[in-house]
């Protein structure tokens, strides 16, 4: 079953991500898609600031991946928009099979590297502030995740 919340502005998309952080466990994969300035990176920076992370979230230009291991648990965001061909190889697994949580925008760019188990969510841009959010849960400890934000 997909789940569908409207975000009204980027406080609702902040505490959406807040409440997906409470239900964290390690190994926690989360794969965020939508155009370009759809309220990934925004997820990305409430899950941080709920995790205690101090630092400013940026996406990760150059080195695709960062690692911030100050907060609660791990976390690993990823954003493979740049990814070259060719590039599979970084290493995704090693990620996949982490002791924190991994967040991946642009993730549909890697799909077929993705775990089975995991949380797609998709963000669909309908006006300057509104953001249709779908939750997908693969997997019974995602689809319990999903109860419990919605
Ligand atoms: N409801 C909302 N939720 C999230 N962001 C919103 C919302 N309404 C407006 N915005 C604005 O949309 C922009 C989202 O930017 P963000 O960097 O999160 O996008 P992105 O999906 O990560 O893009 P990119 O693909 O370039 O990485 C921000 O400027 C934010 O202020
Ligand atoms: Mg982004």
């Amino acid at each position: 079953m997909d789940y569908k919340i409207t975000s009204r502005n980027v406080d609702d998309t902040m505490k959406l991500a807040e409440n997906i952080e409470s239900e964290k466990f390690p190994g926690m994969i989360i794969c965020l898609d939508g155009e370009l300035g759809s309220g990934k990176t925004v997820f990305v920076k409430g899950f941080a600031k709920s995790l205690g992370l101090e630092d400013n979230i940026t996406s990760p230009t150059f080195n695709i991946v960062k690692e911030y291991l100050t907060g609660e648990m791990p976390l690993y965001h990823m954003d493979v928009y740049r990814l070259e061909d060719g590039d599979e190889n970084i290493g995704f697994d090693d990620y996949f099979k982490t002791d924190g949580v991994c967040i991946v925008e642009w993730s549909e760019l890697i799909k077929d590297f993705l775990p089975d188990e995991r949380l797609d969510i998709q963000f669909v841009v309908i006006d300057e502030n509104t953001r249709i959010i779908k939750l997908i849960p693969h997997g019974q400890i995602y689809e319990d995740i999903v109860n419990s934000v919605v």
